[in-house]
């Protein structure tokens, strides 16, 4: 672990215009995770020790994901537009307060590798003054280019700036950048605003480093990893690329996926080694997976835990506050919400089951719904272990069913039933002899209305 402090300065003041939406661009969401706790998950994982984010005026919804993200995160408001320097000047008190590195990213690159980090901070330890990541994209078009002697980086020109000579250099700025934190400040204040744009450039730092006789550092990385999100075009290759690499993750971690190019992973889901993911699963965020669970074909899983030996699905839903203890058994049109399944449990067939326990061993039969919302509160029900609830049975909560009872097929259940007890809600069986040959009789005479009381 690196032992130099560090301290990270996120830019999140986009308008982000070109997405179209009325969503600040860095709160779109990656596998499940916003653009801006991507890159506040790769800092945390880089061994960042203090993180300040700057946002726009009006982005309390940025500066709220921001500390939900990384809860000891200072938020900074940059006022004015006024350029990339200008916003990292934002956070200048936190500069001030002092790091050893200082790391300079963007908040819309969910792509960063926590190791790229770690290569900028190696070349501050190395004495580089200002270190930036440099990539060679396709279309270098909209890019500051990295000017270069021999190996060393002399300064770097934004496109707009650039000359015909200059645009034909390959080597583009990937916008992070890296500043020894001793001389951090005194760069940054010297950036004017001479350029086309009229405004602060951070890209001029390398420039400004080298009239101060300082070393920089230009290193070079994939053009995925500094990728920024501009268009919900790119958003979806992000979305792609992320998904490749979380697929390998799981796969390299023991996870069998049977055909992982249809499992879609949340960034932060978790699978044992030996689950198996049958073909179109999709796991929303929050979700973790124990040794030996097997989640069948079209099932879709969000903020819940299966534990080991699990089998759910196919066409499952398991909603936030599911958790489903060992060997149990959910099948095919199932939805589980806020509901604890105990070990061994079974819920096999077109079932409901919202803010609900279900005790050991019990079988829920097919069609049973708790019924947990009366049109204004949500209440329990309580299903005790080895119960037996019979298919297509409404227990209306708050309601408990006792350990071993039985409830009848087609009960609706309004009111407690005692353990071993067995409960019968149901309109009685009406028997009524040779009734129906007596309708066929009627009709062949011509008559159109069906004999309904005898
Ligand atoms: C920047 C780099 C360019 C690099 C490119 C890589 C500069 C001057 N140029 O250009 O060399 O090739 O990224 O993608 O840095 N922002 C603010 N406040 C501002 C201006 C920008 O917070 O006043 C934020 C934006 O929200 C964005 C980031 O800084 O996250 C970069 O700004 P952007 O306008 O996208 O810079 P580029 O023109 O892409
Ligand atoms: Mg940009």
């Amino acid at each position: 672990m690196n032992r130099r402090s560090c301290l990270a300065i996120v830019l999140a003041a986009g308008e982000g215009t070109r997405m179209h939406s009325a969503c600040p661009k860095v709160l779109h969401a990656v596998a499940g995770r916003s653009l801006l706790a991507h890159v506040l998950t790769a800092l945390r994982a880089a061994g960042v020790t203090r993180s300040a984010v700057v946002v726009g005026p009006d982005h309390e919804r940025v500066a709220a994901e921001a500390r939900a993200t990384l809860p000891g995160a200072e938020i900074f408001v940059q006022s004015e537009r006024r350029g990339t320097a200008h916003a990292v000047l934002a956070a200048a008190p936190a500069i001030e307060r002092g790091a050893d590195d200082i790391l300079v990213i963007f908040g819309d690159t969910p792509l960063i590798q926590p190791q790229t980090l770690e290569k900028l901070r190696r070349a501050l330890a190395n004495d580089a003054a200002v270190a930036v990541l440099g990539f060679r994209p396709a279309d270098p078009t909209g890019y500051g280019r990295l000017v270069t002697q021999g190996d060393a980086l002399q300064r770097i020109v934004e496109h707009a700036d650039a000359t015909e000579q200059e645009r034909t250099i390959a080597l583009c700025n990937g916008g992070l950048m890296a500043f020894a934190g001793g001389t951090a400040l005194s760069i940054l204040r010297r950036i004017g605003c001479d350029n086309r744009k009229r405004e602060f450039y951070l890209t001029d730092a390398v420039a400004v480093a080298r009239d101060m006789n300082m070393s920089t550092a230009a290193l070079e990385v994939t053009e995925d990893e500094v990728t920024g999100i501009n268009t919900k075009a790119q958003l979806a290759e992000a979305e792609t690329l992320m998904q490749q690499r979380l697929r390998q993750a799981a796969l390299e971690a023991g996870a069998t996926l049977v055909a992982p190019e249809t499992i879609f992973l949340g960034a932060d889901t978790k699978l044992a080694k030996d689950v198996v993911v049958e073909p179109y699963v999709v796991f929303g965020p929050g979700v973790m997976v124990e040794e030996g669970a097997t989640i069948r074909s079209f099932t879709y899983l969000q903020g819940a835990h299966v534990g080991k030996n699990v089998t759910v699905g196919p066409f499952a839903r398991l909603r936030p506050g599911a958790r489903l203890e060992h060997h149990v058994h959910v099948g095919n049109f199932v939805e589980i919400k806020e509901a604890v399944l105990e070990a061994g449990a079974k819920v096999n067939h077109l079932a409901y089951i919202g803010d609900a326990r279900v005790g050991a061993d019990a079988n829920v039969g097919a069609g049973t719904i708790t019924c947990n919302y009366d049109g204004a509160a949500k209440h329990r029900t309580d299903i005790g272990r080895g119960a037996f609830i019979g298919s297509n049975s409404s227990l209306v909560a708050p309601v408990t069913i006792g350990d071993g009872a039985y409830v009848g097929s087609g009960s609706v259940i309004t009111r407690n039933v005692p353990a071993d007890a067995l409960a019968l809600a149901r309109g009685q069986q009406v028997v009524k002899e040779g009734w129906a040959s007596r309708l066929r009789g009627l009709k062949s005479l011509g008559k159109k209305k069906a004999p309904v009381t005898d």
